[in-house]
């Protein structure tokens, strides 16, 4: 057996590039990383940093024509990057399930939400008529739906949105996936909802024995429910560690920004969202330098032409990519 076998997920020098009319444009490059089973890992970064970008190819979801993908995707010793529609079609669903942003993309608007979940379970399960909708009843259970038999007839319409997301849920969970990819799953919820969503997702880890992959611009939404981070920018990770050493042992400045742009806990009541000072890079115009270098303050004459590789911080884990670091500090 591999060192690698207690690993669900292996990406290994992950690059996805698209063919645009303005050139070759790099959405991920060299993405290297890890998940064991049962465990919850937060991917952070600005809108465009290519976390979708990221999840899709790692579920094999990328458009046929006009991109190439690089590297390696294992997962449960599966290989995606290159694999036929067939078999990644074998592994949706029971390997490996998406939750997106707006349920209401992923949701048939004029189907009962009921025949929804039916309907994955006999198509990738082959249940019967019957034994699909009792356990479509006991997903919608299972996901915090009070009266599953009635909300089983509704319409995704006559649902809140919190409600909705967790019949995406429901649908998502109906393979037993043993991992889960949430790309911002509570993105557009109220607060109160949004910490529900989460907490379900974190329960749900643990009962149905999934690993979570957890998607966000948002890094107050990963803080309490994941062991690791990674942080991405301009489609590559610039930082990487446990959840405790990016929030108070991080070195490079963006992951910094980052935390000061998130909304604090204290004040999470109202959405206004502080943003990092200027703008990310256009992905078809990178440089070779550092690409945080235009709206770094900490930025020297060799961050506009050398791009700092990921180098290991003192503790176990943590990576981070810069030339100039923040310094360590003594923080908990
Ligand atoms: N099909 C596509 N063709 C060309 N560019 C794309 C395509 N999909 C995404 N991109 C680009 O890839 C980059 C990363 O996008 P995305 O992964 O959606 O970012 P995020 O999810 O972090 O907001 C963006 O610059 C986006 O415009
Ligand atoms: S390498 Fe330079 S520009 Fe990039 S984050 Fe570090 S200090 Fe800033
Ligand atoms: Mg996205």
């Amino acid at each position: 057996m591999s060192s690698e076998s207690h690993e669900l997920l292996v990406v290994k020098n992950l690059s996805t590039t698209f063919t645009t009319m303005g050139g070759p444009l790099p959405a991920v490059a060299d993405v290297s990383f890890t998940l064991a089973r049962n465990e919850t890992i937060g991917i952070v970064g600005e809108s465009g940093s290519g976390k979708t970008v990221l999840s899709r190819t790692i579920m094999g979801l990328q458009p046929r024509t006009n991109v190439s993908v690089t590297g390696s995707v294992l997962l449960n010793g599966n290989e995606m990057v290159g694999a036929s529609e067939a078999a990644k079609r074998a592994l949706w669903g029971t390997e490996v399930a998406m939750v997106f942003q707006d349920p209401m993309t992923s949701l048939n608007p004029v189907m009962r939400v009921g025949k929804q979940i039916d309907e994955s379970l006999r198509v990738r399960l082959g249940m019967s008529k019957n034994d699909a909708k009792a356990r479509a009843i006991e997903l919608l259970e299972l996901v915090g739906i009070p009266s599953p038999a009635q909300r089983y007839m509704a319409y995704p319409g006559q649902l809140s949105g919190g409600m909705r997301q967790r019949v995406v849920i429901a649908i998502a969970l109906a393979g037993s996936p043993n991992l889960l990819m949430a790309d911002e799953p509570t993105t557009g919820l109220d607060v109160t909802i949004q910490a529900q969503i989460l907490n379900l997702l974190d329960d749900l880890k643990d009962r149905m024995k999934m690993s979570v992959v957890l998607v966000t611009h948002d890094l107050g939404v990963v803080a309490t429910r994941t062991s690791r981070i990674v942080v991405m920018y301009a489609g590559r990770i610039v930082e990487t560690g446990s959840t405790r050493d990016v929030f108070h042992r991080h070195r490079m400045p963006y992951t910094r920004a980052l935390l000061e742009s998130s909304p604090k806990v204290s004040n999470a009541s109202h959405t206004r969202l502080v943003t990092i000072p200027g703008r990310p890079p256009n992905l078809l115009k990178l440089t070779d330098g550092c690409s945080f270098a235009p709206r770094c303050s900490f930025a020297t004459d060799k961050c506009h032409t050398q791009r700092p590789e990921l180098e290991a911080a003192g503790e176990p884990g943590h990576a981070f990519a810069c030339w100039n670091p923040l310094p360590t500090t003594t923080e908990p």
